[in-house]
């Protein structure tokens, strides 16, 4: 039975990975900032499996993390994978308005803690663990946005693309020894919220959230075992579109 620590687990992608592994016997945690949905979905998955924690903290604070990732360590024994899906655009988090320039400069730190030292503080804590046990899987949730740019979720677009391309790289490169494996998937619009039907792809849908999950599980699984430090774009052809 594996382990898996999913950040941003109370809803969207984190919430459909947790319910998957959690059907398939594995053993999950799911880590949110939202103690109310976290409860209320830890407490759904309990109906069908047992094995399942909510761990309710700000992954912006490193010592939480690493008391996540102890808990996770001491209920279930291992860490297997490490999902880091807690994130967003700091502008919509935040409900900013204005232009870039416009904007105070605490929702860019907002964005970049959450988006990127979050992820980085939770590789750290659970490198840890996955070096003693010489194996485990890290996945980046990466971004279209990380690829094309944004006009005003600057931190966004910044630490989505450091998550695809230094971070993963990086981490893999820190991981191989102890046979710990880092792949990112970026997705372009998926609908974990009805806005994203409105973001254009080449083929003219948004992703539903099993085809990004699917993705996860695949390269978070032995299958995958000879990927590491790379990762795969999702975005139904966005980035090749014809721009007017
Ligand atoms: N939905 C999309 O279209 C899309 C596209 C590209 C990338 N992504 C990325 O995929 C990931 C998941 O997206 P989603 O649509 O499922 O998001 P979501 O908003 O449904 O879920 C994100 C979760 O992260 C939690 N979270 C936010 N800040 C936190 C913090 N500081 N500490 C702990 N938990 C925190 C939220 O409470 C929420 O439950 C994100 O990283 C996002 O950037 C999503």
């Amino acid at each position: 039975m594996k382990t898996v620590l999913i950040t941003g687990g109370a809803s969207g992608i984190g919430l459909l990975c947790g319910q998957c592994y959690a059907k398939e016997g594995e053993n999950v945690v799911l880590v949110d900032i939202n103690q109310e949905a976290l409860d209320a979905r830890v407490a759904e998955i309990k109906e069908y499996h047992e094995n399942v924690l909510g761990i309710c903290i700000d992954i912006r604070n490193y010592e939480s993390v690493k008391a996540a990732c102890k808990q996770t360590f001491d209920t279930f024994g291992s860490i297997d994978i490490l999902i880091n899906c807690a994130g967003g655009a700091e502008v919509r988090i935040m409900n900013a308005k204005g232009k870039f320039h416009e904007i105070p400069i605490e929702v860019y730190d907002f964005g970049i803690d959450v988006n990127l030292k979050g992820a980085m503080y939770f590789d750290h804590a659970a490198m840890h663990y996955m070096a003693q046990q010489m194996s485990g899987v890290i996945i980046h949730l990466g971004s279209i946005t990380g690829e094309e740019g944004s006009s005003n979720n600057i931190a966004y677009a910044a630490s989505k693309s450091a998550l695809m391309n230094g971070m993963t790289k990086a981490i893999a490169k820190a991981g191989a020894e102890y046979n710990v494996r880092c792949c990112y998937v970026a997705p372009g619009p998926v609908m974990t919220r009805p806005a994203m039907a409105n973001m254009k792809t080449l083929m003219g849908r948004a992703a539903e959230t099993q085809e990004i999950v699917d993705l996860i599980m695949y390269l978070a699984s032995d299958k995958a075992s000879f990927i590491t430090g790379s990762g795969i774009l999702a975005d139904c052809g966005r980035n090749v579109m014809d721009r007017k």
